[in-house]
């Protein structure tokens, strides 16, 4: 199930602000970056040893991260598992009847996701990723269904 801790989110309100403290001051890596308009979200994740953070900025007030940012002000947003089954897992929790913010995984910028809610782990917002490439590997090479 759980491989290792795949990423901290932090909530910002400016990403390019945000860069020039992780990327330039701390020399960090950015290795993807993209906006999420679903979610309404900007996004960079910087490479910090096996593990990354995620910088998030609101691309609209009424998004999950800019709710976010009005209540609580920058600052850590969500921590991150990795999972090489984020379906698997996802049903395997919602089975155990614990809450989760999704029903179905979905794409987010970490691979396919899905969040827990909060009241389960106590106060931490808690996202499941499978990389992709890891995701394709898995539902690759076996027998057509
Ligand atoms: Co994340």
């Amino acid at each position: 199930m759980i491989e290792k801790i795949h990423h901290i989110g932090i909530a910002v309100r400016s990403l390019d602000e945000a860069l020039k403290f992780y990327r330039d001051t701390l020399g960090l890596h950015v290795h993807a970056q993209d906006t999420v308009e679903d979610q309404g979200v900007r996004a960079a994740l910087l490479t910090i040893g096996g593990s990354e953070i995620e910088l998030l900025e609101p691309t609209r007030p009424d998004s999950a991260v800019g709710r976010f940012l009005e209540r609580r002000g920058e600052g850590l947003h969500h921590i991150c598992f990795q999972t090489p089954d984020v379906d698997g897992d996802l049903e395997a929790l919602k089975a155990k009847g614990v809450q989760m913010v999704d029903q179905q995984s979905r794409r987010g910028l970490a691979g396919m996701i899905c969040f827990l809610h909060p009241k389960e782990t106590k106060g931490v917002l808690t996202e499941l990723a499978t990389p992709m490439e890891m995701y394709k590997g898995a539902h690759a090479g076996g027998a057509p269904s």
